[in-house]
């Protein structure tokens, strides 16, 4: 047998605990599949006199992440502190340039900082891996570098926050309020410390900016996506979807339109019988769409101890067995800069509006969505309530600026109360 792989573990939170359960649980297992001993030199957290469940005393502990990251007696330094600045950055650049390898499953340093780290990767020889950080349990990054690399990607996309997927989901089922459910999901803990990560759509469009340069060779670019969370969605809006055969989802789509990379993640309307429409709670899905496969539909749990340390150990064990390659799956240097997409392509929408119940409003509104070359597929209007009536259209496909040209001018039209809600509707 080879020689160990001794890590170096920072991080001792909800994932780095789990991965060192994994070590003591399979370590046979390990060496058999991988023909070495993988063992852990010394590990590294804030505070060594918390309890963590596990037996600590047998493995160094540095208390600077530096430190462990540049030991003699580390090959691989695993990095499961999270954070896009400060220590987590700061060990890894330390890492990569004192000639160590680097497993990480922080989505938010690679989206912000990839290419760079990239580069200091290649610059060294070292490997930079990251299963982890996309969707949690699923391997997502193995099927796009290495399952499904003879293929040219035209679409990626799906739902890689389970926090948001929960709230949606419970709302639909219970029927209570976006606020109401919020506050559930805070409850149970299922929220990052800065839940507007969560729910703005921040940590699911880190992932998204990952896949996106895998599937399309293209630097990182978190700052292209067009960016929208889940606050603004109501209840009003997921019984209405419900009832035109849809779920809202905060959906990401990365796909090579004519005018560029298109990154997107954002609510969107998916059939409700389709693999993305029926995923509840807190699972995680990606779809990837190329032109040899076709499509794959990859479902599993995007976080949790357990799954995101699973993931871990893909890396740790890949890093054993010498399998290596570029961090985003071409040398970072034949990377291309990823303008963003000048605009999405046309799709269907979901509108809702309340309209006054008079005389002509109705007709009002066709009219104006008619002039702005908008067409209706199919709608639907409610009883009134007080003054005004629930009112859905469905549209044919249509360009986002068509779209925004109706909405502008159905506020002049005076018989729509507040702004209508509209909503891409996503061909899955
Ligand atoms: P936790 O908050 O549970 O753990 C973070 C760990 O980092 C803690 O042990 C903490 O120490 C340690 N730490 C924080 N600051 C420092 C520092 N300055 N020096 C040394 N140690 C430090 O995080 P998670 O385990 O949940 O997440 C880790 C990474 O995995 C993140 O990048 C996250 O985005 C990613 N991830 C997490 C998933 C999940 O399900 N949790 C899923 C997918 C990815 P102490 O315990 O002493 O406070
Ligand atoms: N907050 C994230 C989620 C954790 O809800 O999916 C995993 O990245």
């Amino acid at each position: 047998m080879s020689q160990p792989l001794r890590l170096g573990i920072a991080g001792l939170g909800t994932v780095g605990i789990g991965v060192l359960r994994i070590i003591r649980k399979h370590a046979d297992l390990l060496a058999a599949r991988t023909g070495r001993e993988i063992v852990i030199s010394a590990l590294c957290a804030r505070d060594r006199s918390k309890d963590r469940g596990v037996p600590l005393d047998r493995y160094g502990w540095e208390s600077d992440p530096v430190a462990l990251a540049t030991r003699d007696d580390v090959d691989v330094f695993v990095e499961l502190i999270g954070g896009d600045e400060g220590p987590a950055k700061v060990a890894v650049e330390a890492a990569l340039a004192t000639g160590k390898d680097v497993v990480t499953a922080n989505k938010a340093l690679l989206a912000i900082h990839g290419q760079s780290l990239a580069e200091l990767a290649e610059k060294h020889g070292r490997a930079l891996r990251y299963e982890a950080a996309v969707a949690g349990g699923i391997p997502v990054i193995k099927a796009l570098t290495e399952g499904l690399v003879g293929n040219q990607f035209s679409r990626v996309m799906g739902v890689m926050n389970g926090s948001c997927n929960y709230i949606l989901t419970r709302m639909e089922t219970s029927g209570l309020s976006y606020a109401e459910i919020f506050a559930e999901a805070d409850g149970l803990g299922y929220l990052e410390a800065d839940p507007q990560l969560d729910v703005g759509g921040i940590d699911a469009a880190h992932k998204l900016a990952i896949l996106t340069s895998l599937a399309f060779g293209t630097q990182v670019n978190f700052d292209g996506i067009v960016l929208e969370g889940i606050e603004r969605i109501s209840i009003d809006d997921i019984t209405a979807a419900a009832d035109m055969g849809y779920k809202i989802k905060l959906l990401g789509v990365a796909q090579k339109t004519g005018r560029g990379i298109e990154q997107r993640m954002q609510p969107c309307l998916v059939p409700d019988t389709s693999p993305l429409g029926q995923l509840d709670g807190g699972t995680n899905m990606v779809v990837i769409e190329g032109d040899s496969i076709g499509q794959v539909v990859l479902r599993g749990p995007g976080a949790g101890e357990g799954p995101t340390a699973s993931a871990v150990m893909a890396d740790v064990c890949d890093i054993a067995r010498g399998m290596r390659g570029p961090v985003f799956g071409l040398p970072a240097n034949q990377l291309a800069p990823a303008a963003p997409a000048s605009s999405s392509p046309p799709a269907p929408y979901y509108l809702r509006m309340a309209l006054d119940d008079k005389p002509g409003a109705l007709a009002k509104v066709a009219k104006v969505l008619g002039e702005a070359g908008v067409s209706i597929d199919r709608m639907r209007q409610y009883g009134h309530q007080d003054t005004s009536a629930p009112v859905l259209i469905v549209t044919h496909k249509t360009t986002p600026e068509a779209l925004a040209a109706a909405l502008e001018a159905m506020a002049g039209t005076n018989v729509v109360t507040g702004s209508p809600v509209a909503l891409r509707i996503e061909a899955v």
